[in-house]
Protein backbone atom coordinates (compact mmCIF):
# COMPACT_ATOMS: atom_id res chain seq x y z
CA UNK A 1 0.00 0.00 0.00
CA UNK A 2 1.49 3.35 -1.04
CA UNK A 3 1.90 6.19 1.32
CA UNK A 4 -0.50 8.70 0.98
CA UNK A 5 -3.45 5.52 1.14
CA UNK A 6 -1.39 5.01 4.58
CA UNK A 7 -1.95 8.26 5.89
CA UNK A 8 -5.71 8.30 4.93
CA UNK A 9 -6.36 5.25 6.54
CA UNK A 10 -4.62 6.76 9.61
CA UNK A 11 -6.49 9.89 9.32
CA UNK A 12 -9.65 7.87 8.56
CA UNK A 13 -9.60 5.65 11.46
CA UNK A 14 -8.02 8.59 14.12
CA UNK A 15 -11.31 10.35 13.37
CA UNK A 16 -13.32 7.91 15.37
CA UNK A 17 -12.63 9.03 18.59
CA UNK A 18 -15.20 11.22 18.53
CA UNK A 19 -17.31 8.96 17.56
CA UNK A 20 -19.46 7.73 20.80
CA UNK A 21 -22.26 5.32 21.25
CA UNK A 22 -25.86 6.22 20.55
CA UNK A 23 -24.53 9.15 18.28
CA UNK A 24 -26.32 9.79 14.78
CA UNK A 25 -24.02 10.18 12.59
CA UNK A 26 -23.33 11.77 9.31
CA UNK A 27 -21.45 9.81 7.21
CA UNK A 28 -19.20 11.33 4.37
CA UNK A 29 -18.35 10.28 0.93
CA UNK A 30 -14.54 9.49 -0.54
CA UNK A 31 -11.72 7.85 -0.33
CA UNK A 32 -10.48 8.88 3.18
CA UNK A 33 -13.92 8.68 5.01
CA UNK A 34 -14.06 5.08 3.55
CA UNK A 35 -11.96 4.39 7.00
CA UNK A 36 -13.58 5.94 9.07
CA UNK A 37 -17.11 3.89 7.67
CA UNK A 38 -14.95 0.93 8.18
CA UNK A 39 -14.01 1.64 11.57
CA UNK A 40 -17.43 2.71 12.51
CA UNK A 41 -18.71 -0.68 11.11
CA UNK A 42 -16.13 -2.35 13.75
CA UNK A 43 -17.51 -0.35 16.34
CA UNK A 44 -21.01 -1.92 15.34
CA UNK A 45 -19.89 -5.44 15.04
CA UNK A 46 -17.03 -5.78 17.77
CA UNK A 47 -17.69 -3.42 20.28
CA UNK A 48 -21.58 -3.21 20.18
CA UNK A 49 -22.00 0.21 19.82
CA UNK A 50 -25.55 1.13 18.39
CA UNK A 51 -25.08 4.34 16.42
CA UNK A 52 -26.64 5.49 13.11
CA UNK A 53 -25.87 6.70 10.19
CA UNK A 54 -27.28 9.04 6.93
CA UNK A 55 -25.21 8.65 4.31
CA UNK A 56 -23.91 11.47 1.57
CA UNK A 57 -24.02 8.84 -1.49
CA UNK A 58 -25.02 5.92 -3.24
CA UNK A 59 -21.81 4.79 -2.75
CA UNK A 60 -21.35 5.65 0.92
CA UNK A 61 -25.09 3.90 1.43
CA UNK A 62 -22.98 0.51 -0.07
CA UNK A 63 -20.17 0.91 1.94
CA UNK A 64 -21.90 1.60 4.97
CA UNK A 65 -24.57 -1.79 4.66
CA UNK A 66 -21.32 -3.56 3.78
CA UNK A 67 -20.34 -2.79 7.49
CA UNK A 68 -23.48 -3.16 9.21
CA UNK A 69 -24.07 0.15 10.41
CA UNK A 70 -27.79 0.61 10.46
CA UNK A 71 -28.92 3.68 8.46
CA UNK A 72 -31.88 6.05 8.06
CA UNK A 73 -32.35 8.45 5.24
CA UNK A 74 -31.95 12.07 5.49
CA UNK A 75 -35.53 12.95 5.56
CA UNK A 76 -35.74 10.82 8.88
CA UNK A 77 -32.47 12.42 10.39
CA UNK A 78 -33.92 15.62 11.91
CA UNK A 79 -30.66 16.72 13.88
CA UNK A 80 -27.26 14.59 14.03
CA UNK A 81 -24.41 14.72 16.65
CA UNK A 82 -21.06 14.24 14.16
CA UNK A 83 -20.51 14.72 10.80
CA UNK A 84 -17.19 12.73 9.58
CA UNK A 85 -16.51 13.19 6.10
CA UNK A 86 -13.39 14.10 3.50
CA UNK A 87 -12.42 17.36 1.59
CA UNK A 88 -10.28 18.46 -1.39
CA UNK A 89 -8.79 21.12 0.60
CA UNK A 90 -9.03 23.05 3.50
CA UNK A 91 -7.79 26.74 4.48
CA UNK A 92 -6.56 28.48 7.78
CA UNK A 93 -10.30 29.15 8.66
CA UNK A 94 -11.50 26.15 8.60
CA UNK A 95 -13.36 26.69 5.08
CA UNK A 96 -13.60 24.08 2.32
CA UNK A 97 -13.37 23.09 -0.80
CA UNK A 98 -15.33 19.65 -1.50
CA UNK A 99 -17.26 17.43 -4.56
CA UNK A 100 -14.22 16.19 -5.49
CA UNK A 101 -15.96 13.01 -5.60
CA UNK A 102 -19.49 14.66 -7.12
CA UNK A 103 -21.05 14.09 -3.42
CA UNK A 104 -21.52 17.89 -2.56
CA UNK A 105 -24.74 18.48 -2.32
CA UNK A 106 -26.10 15.86 -0.35
CA UNK A 107 -22.73 16.54 1.77
CA UNK A 108 -23.57 19.97 2.55
CA UNK A 109 -27.55 18.72 3.46
CA UNK A 110 -26.11 16.22 6.37
CA UNK A 111 -22.83 19.05 7.13
CA UNK A 112 -25.58 21.23 8.22
CA UNK A 113 -28.07 18.90 9.70
CA UNK A 114 -25.20 17.94 12.23
CA UNK A 115 -24.13 19.48 15.43
CA UNK A 116 -20.12 19.50 14.52
CA UNK A 117 -18.34 18.42 11.54
CA UNK A 118 -14.96 16.50 11.48
CA UNK A 119 -12.60 16.46 8.54
CA UNK A 120 -10.51 13.53 7.39
CA UNK A 121 -7.30 14.49 5.23
CA UNK A 122 -4.35 14.00 4.73
CA UNK A 123 -1.53 17.16 4.34
CA UNK A 124 -1.69 17.60 1.08
CA UNK A 125 -5.11 19.28 1.71
CA UNK A 126 -4.21 21.94 3.60
CA UNK A 127 -3.69 25.24 1.94
CA UNK A 128 -3.16 28.98 2.89
CA UNK A 129 -5.53 29.63 0.21
CA UNK A 130 -8.56 27.61 -1.74
CA UNK A 131 -9.01 27.17 -5.14
CA UNK A 132 -5.98 25.32 -6.42
CA UNK A 133 -8.06 22.08 -6.72
CA UNK A 134 -11.25 23.09 -9.24
CA UNK A 135 -14.27 24.05 -7.62
CA UNK A 136 -16.79 21.58 -7.82
CA UNK A 137 -20.71 23.03 -9.13
CA UNK A 138 -23.63 21.03 -8.99
CA UNK A 139 -26.16 22.40 -12.01
CA UNK A 140 -29.28 20.77 -13.38
CA UNK A 141 -28.35 19.04 -16.27
CA UNK A 142 -30.30 20.25 -18.30
CA UNK A 143 -29.19 23.93 -17.54
CA UNK A 144 -25.34 22.86 -17.69
CA UNK A 145 -24.23 24.82 -20.93
CA UNK A 146 -26.09 28.11 -19.66
CA UNK A 147 -24.70 28.24 -15.90
CA UNK A 148 -21.34 27.06 -17.24
CA UNK A 149 -21.54 30.47 -19.68
CA UNK A 150 -22.82 32.39 -16.39
CA UNK A 151 -20.08 31.13 -14.46
CA UNK A 152 -17.13 32.00 -16.68
CA UNK A 153 -18.39 35.70 -17.26
CA UNK A 154 -19.11 36.19 -14.02
CA UNK A 155 -15.75 35.13 -12.13
CA UNK A 156 -13.74 35.12 -15.28
CA UNK A 157 -12.78 31.30 -14.74
CA UNK A 158 -12.29 28.16 -16.79
CA UNK A 159 -15.06 25.97 -16.25
CA UNK A 160 -15.17 22.38 -17.42
CA UNK A 161 -18.38 19.61 -17.81
CA UNK A 162 -17.06 16.96 -15.34
CA UNK A 163 -16.69 13.73 -18.04
CA UNK A 164 -17.27 15.49 -20.95
CA UNK A 165 -20.12 16.32 -23.40
CA UNK A 166 -20.69 12.70 -24.68
CA UNK A 167 -20.66 11.49 -20.85
CA UNK A 168 -21.24 13.56 -18.55
CA UNK A 169 -20.50 12.57 -14.88
CA UNK A 170 -24.00 12.50 -13.58
CA UNK A 171 -24.48 13.07 -9.34
CA UNK A 172 -26.76 10.76 -7.06
CA UNK A 173 -29.23 13.57 -7.76
CA UNK A 174 -28.95 13.11 -11.55
CA UNK A 175 -27.30 16.90 -11.79
CA UNK A 176 -24.19 17.27 -13.66
CA UNK A 177 -20.63 18.59 -12.35
CA UNK A 178 -18.59 21.68 -13.25
CA UNK A 179 -15.81 21.92 -12.54
CA UNK A 180 -14.32 25.83 -12.28
CA UNK A 181 -10.35 26.67 -12.25
CA UNK A 182 -10.25 29.79 -10.02
CA UNK A 183 -7.01 28.63 -8.65
CA UNK A 184 -5.27 30.01 -5.12
CA UNK A 185 -7.49 33.14 -5.26
CA UNK A 186 -10.54 32.61 -2.97
CA UNK A 187 -9.90 34.56 -0.06
CA UNK A 188 -13.71 35.14 0.07
CA UNK A 189 -15.02 31.86 0.21
CA UNK A 190 -18.66 32.85 1.51
CA UNK A 191 -18.99 35.35 -0.36
CA UNK A 192 -18.41 33.26 -3.62
CA UNK A 193 -20.49 30.93 -2.54
CA UNK A 194 -23.13 33.81 -2.54
CA UNK A 195 -22.73 34.35 -5.96
CA UNK A 196 -22.99 31.24 -7.62
CA UNK A 197 -25.39 30.20 -5.75
CA UNK A 198 -27.57 33.02 -7.24
CA UNK A 199 -27.19 31.84 -10.51
CA UNK A 200 -30.25 29.84 -11.58
CA UNK A 201 -29.17 26.32 -12.25
CA UNK A 202 -26.82 26.24 -9.52
CA UNK A 203 -27.60 23.35 -7.16
CA UNK A 204 -24.61 23.58 -5.00
CA UNK A 205 -21.52 24.58 -4.18
CA UNK A 206 -18.79 22.92 -3.06
CA UNK A 207 -17.71 25.38 -0.73
CA UNK A 208 -18.42 24.80 2.78
CA UNK A 209 -18.11 28.13 5.09
CA UNK A 210 -18.34 27.78 8.98
CA UNK A 211 -19.07 24.09 9.14
CA UNK A 212 -15.82 22.04 9.91
CA UNK A 213 -14.78 22.19 13.85
CA UNK A 214 -11.75 20.14 13.50
CA UNK A 215 -9.68 18.08 10.63
CA UNK A 216 -7.94 15.40 11.55
CA UNK A 217 -4.91 15.62 9.76
CA UNK A 218 -2.19 12.38 8.77
CA UNK A 219 1.03 13.92 7.62
CA UNK A 220 4.50 11.70 7.54
CA UNK A 221 5.26 11.97 11.10
CA UNK A 222 1.62 11.59 12.54
CA UNK A 223 -1.90 12.47 12.89
CA UNK A 224 -2.61 16.00 14.02
CA UNK A 225 -5.78 17.26 15.30
CA UNK A 226 -6.57 20.86 14.62
CA UNK A 227 -9.42 22.49 16.12
CA UNK A 228 -11.50 24.47 14.61
CA UNK A 229 -10.88 28.08 17.80
CA UNK A 230 -14.53 29.04 16.69
CA UNK A 231 -15.97 25.81 16.10
CA UNK A 232 -18.45 23.97 18.01
CA UNK A 233 -15.95 21.72 19.53
CA UNK A 234 -13.83 24.23 21.54
C1 LIG B 1 -16.75 13.93 -2.26
C2 LIG B 1 -15.81 14.74 -1.47
C3 LIG B 1 -14.67 14.04 -0.85
O1 LIG B 1 -14.83 14.06 0.52
C4 LIG B 1 -13.39 14.72 -1.26
O2 LIG B 1 -13.31 14.67 -2.68
C5 LIG B 1 -12.17 14.05 -0.65
O3 LIG B 1 -12.07 12.74 -1.07
P1 LIG B 1 -10.79 11.85 -0.82
O4 LIG B 1 -10.75 11.56 0.64
O5 LIG B 1 -11.03 10.64 -1.70
O6 LIG B 1 -9.59 12.64 -1.29
O7 LIG B 1 -15.97 15.92 -1.29
O8 LIG B 1 -17.73 14.71 -2.87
Amino acid sequence: MGDVEDLKREAGIRACQFVQDGMRLGLGTGSTVRYTILEIGRLVSEDGFKVVGVPTSEATRELAESVGIPLIPISEAGRLDLTIDGADEFDPRFSLIKGGGGALTREKEVALLSDSMIVVADDRKKVEVLGEFDLPIEVKSRHWSDVSTAISSMCEVRVSLRGGELAPYTTDNGGYILDCEFGPTITKPGDLEEKLLSIEGVVQVGLFVGLCDAVVMATGSGVETIVNPVGRLS
